[in-house]
């Protein structure tokens, strides 16, 4: 059990939210978790992203991105957006462009914006650091969803070592 890090990696509490991004005349968006607030002042949220997928180039390109609070009771929708865009995922999802133009999610609970800051390595990931420039709260009576209750919708398990090295 000790080495079971799948399982110890779930302990940690995440969110979960669909990251808005547009570049080379497209938009897309993608299910992410590991997203957290790093500065009040000015306000800044840093996303782990996985630099292969196709969001982060577009992410680059456009200097900026949204995020997309999803409330509990939808996990078709991290379902989703969690895979990847060999279609346009948002055709068919009910999405408005926001004030930095990356698409904004009607049905998320909350929305912010970020313009891209910096960025650095974080192993297989890269840790993308966004100002907040926008936001807003569109559902305040619901409730967040947690990432373990998401499973291994994202194949994660399957994605660490075998124990500590
Ligand atoms: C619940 C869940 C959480 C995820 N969290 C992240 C994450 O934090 N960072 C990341 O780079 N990918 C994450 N993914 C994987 C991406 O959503 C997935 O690889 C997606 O296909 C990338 O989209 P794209 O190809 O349109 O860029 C997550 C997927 C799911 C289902």
């Amino acid at each position: 059990m000790k080495d079971d890090l799948p399982f110890l990696f779930r302990q940690l509490t995440h969110g979960v939210y669909v990251i808005g991004v547009s570049g080379g005349g497209k938009d897309n968006a993608f299910t992410a978790a590991w997203v957290m607030q790093v500065s009040f002042s000015p306000p800044m949220i840093a996303l782990s992203i996985n630099p292969g997928h196709s969001s982060y180039r577009m992410l680059v390109e456009s200097r900026a991105f949204s995020i997309n609070v999803l409330p509990a009771n939808r996990k078709d929708l991290a379902k989703h957006f969690g895979l990847p865009a060999e279609t346009d995922k948002l055709a068919g999802v009910a999405w408005r462009r926001g004030e930095t133009g990356v698409p904004l999610l009607n049905e998320a609970m909350a929305v912010f914006e970020c313009e891209y800051s910096h960025e650095c390595e974080a192993g297989d990931h890269r840790l993308v650091i966004g100002r907040v420039v926008a936001g807003s709260v569109l559902n305040p009576d619901e409730f967040p969803m947690n990432y373990r209750e998401t499973g291994d919708m994202d194949a994660s398990s399957g994605l660490y070592p075998d124990g500590f090295t």
